[in-house]
């Protein structure tokens, strides 16, 4: 399985994601700070992946500190919490992952556990999270894999891989679940501009896999529809809001209407850690926006005139109504997502609907 990321005694090492497929470098986190600059600069990406980097962060800058009084440790571990938060807004999983860093460390606190203990309860927590995820996205790809048609032609927008999270994937998971499951499958992946995690890193991930992979620009889409050439879609989600509008990487949303004009299923794949109930609905779902250069420019060559205004949101919202399901851990949830989102999270066994 590819190593996205993984703790390597007092470091954690991530496969350089803006490098990819050009060179396989890997970077080595020493302290939270840098772990915050990798998270933000897009060495590592992908709502899950971005989750459990955030808790391997927190549980790195905790382990170096010198503090000995658990006073200090504290105010040192709410800094780091912040610090890390203050990387990228729209992924859920973040701040998801930093609510059970400090769940865990107010458990040890409240306890009175010593500093040291402490700081061994937050290195289980984070591995804890980090191996939580891999099992969620195999959950997903043994779920999903049922939806995917027999012979099926898929297409998928951005990077929802393995890179994208802890291992295996989500949306990547699907497909991998319906390869494993003895399905017919052929990919299209969508370039994804601005950054090209579709061209980039989905595609190297799938072709590393032998699986059937073909890579459209963005404005394709629509004609490869039209001449029947894609049967199933599927993407991974940063958030998801009570009532299932689902922000994902921007040019999703162009996807989901387009499929619906061609009457083929949309899909959503993510795990719960993504799912944001306190957010009802996607309206109030914060849409990150980037730097200027990312439009402006392919690498490092100039394609805009200097000076050009640009827009760059990371990511849009589709409509609940255009999601035909939304994959996860615990099943497959559909419309109405209101209740069944809230179902999802009520029991450990809820039934796939
Ligand atoms: O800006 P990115 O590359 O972090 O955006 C990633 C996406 O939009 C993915 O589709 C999403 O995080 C799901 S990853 C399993």
């Amino acid at each position: 399985m590819l190593p996205t990321i993984a703790r390597e005694g007092d470091v954690v090492v991530m496969i350089d994601q803006r490098k990819l497929p050009a060179q396989e470098v890997y970077v080595r986190c020493k302290t939270a700070p840098q772990v915050a600059r990798a998270i933000k600069s897009m060495v590592i990406r992908g709502a899950p992946a971005i989750g459990v980097a955030a808790a391997w962060g927190i549980a790195l800058g905790m382990r170096r500190s010198a503090a000995t009084g658990t006073q200090k440790f504290a105010a040192e571990f709410q800094k780091t919490c912040d610090l890390i938060a203050a990387t990228r807004p729209t992924a859920v999983n973040l701040f998801w992952a930093i609510e059970r860093m400090k769940q865990s460390f107010g458990t040890g606190a409240q306890a009175g556990e010593s500093v040291d203990q402490i700081k061994d309860r937050l290195d289980r927590e984070a591995q804890m999270i980090h191996d939580e995820d891999v099992a969620s996205c195999r959950a997903m790809g043994a779920f999903g894999a049922d939806v995917v048609p027999e012979d099926a032609r898929i297409l998928t927008h951005c990077n929802a891989g393995a890179l994208a999270t802890a291992g295996y994937g989500t949306a990547l998971g699907v497909i991998r679940g319906a390869v494993e499951k003895g399905k017919r499958v052929a990919v299209f992946a969508d370039e994804t501009r601005p950054f090209l995690q579709g061209a980039r890193l989905t595609a190297w991930e799938l072709m590393r896999d032998g699986i059937d992979t073909t890579i459209i620009t963005d404005n394709m889409s629509a004609s490869l529809m039209a001449q029947a050439k894609v049967n199933f879609v599927v993407v991974g989600a940063d958030r998801i809001a009570a009532n299932g509008d689902t922000a994902n990487k921007i040019g999703t949303y162009g996807v989901a209407v387009l499929a619906r004009e061609h009457n083929i299923p949309f899909y959503v794949a993510a795990p719960l850690s993504t799912i944001d109930l306190r957010t009802l609905e996607g309206s109030h779902i914060p849409i990150e926006e980037r730097n200027a250069r990312e439009v402006t420019h392919v690498g490092s060559s100039q394609v805009a005139p200097t000076g050009a205004k640009v827009w760059n949101p990371a990511f849009d919202v589709t409509p609940h109504r255009f999601i035909a399901g939304i994959i996860t851990e615990r099943g497959i949830f559909r419309a109405p997502y209101t209740e069944s989102l809230k179902q999802a999270f009520e029991t450990e066994t809820a039934t796939p609907r």
